[in-house]
């Protein structure tokens, strides 16, 4: 099979690899170690796999390597991890949005989106957000709980900085 060389900034990092033709960004980013980002429908309609590509979340089982190449990537593990979780990853768990958790890295990767663009969102805002992250397991109200209260967080440790 012929092979491209893909080339971007990963999670704030230049990276260079030399990838299959026609590799989805799915398999590109968990074949270097990325696996937050999950492989669950691979048709566009679950947003397990989703990542930020420029700062808009994409579903990236339907983003081919070498439409992402010279972008900048950033995955669930470039907002957060075990040691350092990002507020956002902290209120799922606190808010009980965490069960099996093969939905999480998707809804966290969906709530950075939406408190980016707006750090204030109503219920009907989160909703929207995470329209098209499906979960078997929370019923979906403890995740919505989640960006609420990830937003908070936000914006209390916005206020303590000085911030608007
Ligand atoms: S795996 Fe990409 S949207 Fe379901
Ligand atoms: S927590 Fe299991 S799919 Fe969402």
């Amino acid at each position: 099979m012929s092979s491209i060389t893909f080339e971007a900034t990963v999670n704030g990092r230049p990276v260079r690899w030399e990838v299959p033709a026609g590799e989805f960004l799915t398999e590109t980013l968990r074949s270097h170690g990325l696996i937050g980002t999950k492989r669950g429908c691979e048709s566009g309609d679950c947003g397990a796999c989703a990542i930020l590509l420029d700062g808009v979340e994409v579903n990236s089982c339907v983003v081919l390597a070498a439409q992402a190449s010279g972008h900048d990537i950033v995955t669930v593990e470039g907002i957060g991890d075990a040691r350092a979780p990002h507020p956002i990853q902290e209120a799922f768990v606190d808010a009980g949005a965490v069960q099996c958790g093969y939905c999480t890295p998707g809804m966290v990767v969906a709530t950075k989106a939406l408190l980016d663009e707006n750090p204030t969102p109503t219920r009907d805002d989160a909703r929207h957000a995470l329209a098209g992250h499906l979960c078997r397991c929370t019923g979906y109200v403890k995740c919505l709980d989640a960006v609420e209260l990830a937003a908070e967080r936000t914006a209390n440790a916005d206020a303590a900085h000085g911030g608007a």
